[in-house]
């Protein structure tokens, strides 16, 4: 892969004033949670975004205030709120992208899976929303737990055959946005240079960094290593705890949708060579869905990438995550079908 197709690379309207002045294509990005922790800075973020034309922001209530404010912005887009069920289809319709934070978030002592039982519900019924009214928009799936929400949106789109595997997304990029962070304090590296794919699912031990394909190298030791793949495994439960029942990452989450976000724009609109990792429809492993670099075209999904070489420490934690990971995709499967 060249030096470019970097994973998670900064989203430049973020880092640079300069705006460039190539007509950017009208794109419509819908956020559903909007009005959520996740969501309102995502909706700030977003509308910072120079490609997005038509920034749509919905949730079951509070919408209409977060739409007023981040509308004053003098930026490219349009802002629209929109609250309550009956004005979800008027807030999907014509969405290129549609971004998912909408859901209960954890507590300390809770894992991912302990809020499937409400986040399941609400992803079913915002994915058949997107199948009736925007059946062909990329989905960034935000809500956790991530390793059984986006098998849900897959199957519901199956249901009502609008699914298109190239257009559903896991979005992990906070782990590798985590990785990246953890891994240029360790190796004292420049954090702006650094790449580390994370693959896997996100969840505990489901995530795996790959920090023996890190850049720029670094000599690290086996502990060094040990230790920081399990603080990029337990990042989240870092921050659920620091912040002792007020919730779980809400800023860092959005820069990490945000250049997710920013990646999927961009490979709609054709600027090549744009790759991040992302939990997808996958043959990479025996498993149906898995989180490894993609490259993002017109179409959503270009292409899934393999692994690569793997250490033996890797390849262990490779094994050990496949049955929590199956277990995971097939209790979202089995929620569609009502089992
Ligand atoms: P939050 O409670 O602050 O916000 C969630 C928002 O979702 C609320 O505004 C709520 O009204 C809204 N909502 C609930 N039901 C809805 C529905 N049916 N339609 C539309 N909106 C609805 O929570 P948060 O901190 O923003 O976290 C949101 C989700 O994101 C959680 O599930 C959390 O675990 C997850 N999360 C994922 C990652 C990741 O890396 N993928 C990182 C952080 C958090
Ligand atoms: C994270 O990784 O921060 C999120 O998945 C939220 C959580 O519950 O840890």
């Amino acid at each position: 892969l060249k030096r470019s197709s970097s994973t998670s690379s900064t989203v430049s309207y973020l880092t640079s004033r300069g705006f460039s002045s190539a007509p950017a294509p009208e794109r419509k990005v819908t956020v559903l949670g909007a009005a959520g922790g996740i969501g309102q800075p995502l909706s700030l973020l977003m509308k910072l975004n120079p490609l997005v034309s038509s920034l749509s922001l919905y949730d079951i209530a509070g919408t209409p205030g977060v739409a007023a404010d981040v509308s004053h912005i003098n930026t490219r887009s349009e802002v629209k709120g929109y609250a309550g069920e009956d004005q979800l289809g008027q807030a999907l319709e014509g969405s290129d992208i549609v971004i998912i934070p909408a859901g209960v978030p954890r507590k300390p002592g809770m894992t991912r899976d302990d809020l499937f039982k409400i986040n399941a519900g609400i992803v079913k019924s915002l994915s058949e929303a997107i199948a009736k009214y925007c059946p062909n928009a990329l989905v960034n799936m935000i809500s956790n737990p991530v390793n059984s929400t986006v098998p849900i949106a897959a199957e519901v789109f199956k249901s009502k055959g609008v699914y298109d595997e190239r257009r559903l997304f896991g979005v992990t990029t906070l782990d590798v946005v985590r990785a990246k962070t953890f891994y240029a304090g360790k190796a004292k590296v420049n954090v702006a240079d650094v790449n580390v794919p994370v693959v896997g699912g996100h969840a505990g031990i489901t995530i795996l960094p790959l920090f023996s394909q890190a850049s720029p190298k670094a000599n690290l030791s086996d502990e060094e290593i040990i230790a920081l793949t399990k603080r990029t495994q337990d990042g989240g439960t870092e921050v659920v705890e620091a912040k002792a029942g007020k919730g779980s990452a809400t800023l860092s989450m959005a820069y990490a949708g945000a250049i997710f976000a920013d990646a999927c724009l961009k490979g709609l609109n054709g600027v090549p060579d744009v790759i991040e990792c992302s939990f997808v429809q996958s043959s990479v492993t025996e498993l149906p869905f898995f989180a490894s670099k993609v490259r993002l075209g017109k179409n959503g999904v270009e292409e899934v990438f393999g692994l690569g070489p793997l250490t033996d420490f890797e390849q262990q934690g490779l094994e050990a995550l496949k049955a929590e990971l199956k277990s995971s995709i097939e209790k979202g499967v089995a929620f569609v079908h009502g089992n």
